[in-house]
């Protein structure tokens, strides 16, 4: 049986839609439930568009109210993807090892309360940095920790703009986000796991 997805989002949801080109009808899992803290939040459209039921929590920090979805839904994973609030405690403690965020930088760097859009991209810019990347990890009660699942490397190019870095990073976002929701499928649970080289990427030149 697949395993059932709640997505979380708080915006554009372009991590939602990477999620959805990757998990074919025929996929080891399936986004049952979009959940969300603004009802606003573009990514919603997305939902709508898959047919897929969206839940639009007016207090996100009510307990109750996530237990509820996804209970509703036999949720096996929730994937915070984008969502920028803090998952309540009780919803954490009733889904450990089960909750997943997706990090536009190499935490524990650049990560924590505040640390999200292009704020993170400045301030990899301002540290002078020379690479960045994604962090997929296991939630806890605290912003943008929990044991970390899988990294993506991303390196940060002369001339780079918060805008042009945050475009290069969200590119390897979209495909490691997949990958850490099929790894789950297959293992029933959330693991680490090797993202393999991305499609047409060169393999570095050994012997010299
Ligand atoms: C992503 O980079 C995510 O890691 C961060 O915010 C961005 C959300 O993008 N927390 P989207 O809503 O998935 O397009």
């Amino acid at each position: 049986m697949a395993m059932r997805i709640a997505v979380a989002i708080s915006g554009r949801g372009s991590n939602l839609e990477a999620l959805l080109r990757a998990l074919q009808p025929d996929a080891p899992a399936t986004i049952v439930v979009v959940i969300s803290d603004r009802a606003e939040a573009a990514g919603l459209a997305h939902a709508r568009t898959h047919g897929i039921p969206a839940r639009v929590l007016p207090s996100p920090e009510d307990a109750g109210a996530w237990l509820e979805a996804l209970r509703q839904h036999n949720v096996n994973l929730l994937v915070l993807a984008g969502y920028l609030k803090l998952v309540p405690a009780a919803v954490v403690a009733a889904y450990r090892g089960r909750i997943i965020n997706t990090h536009p930088s190499l935490l524990p760097a650049f990560g924590g309360q505040g640390m999200y859009g292009e704020r993170v991209h400045e301030a990899v810019l301002a540290s002078g940095a020379r690479e960045t990347g994604v962090t997929i990890h296991l939630v806890d009660e605290a912003y943008d920790r929990g044991p970390v699942l899988a990294q993506s490397r991303v390196p940060v190019l002369n001339g780079d703009t918060a805008r042009s870095l945050a475009a290069r990073v969200l590119e390897a976002e979209h495909r490691l986000l997949p990958a850490a929701v099929l790894a789950a499928a297959a293992a029933g649970h959330p693991v680490p796991f090797e993202l393999g080289p991305a499609p047409g990427s060169r393999l570095p030149a050994s012997g010299c």
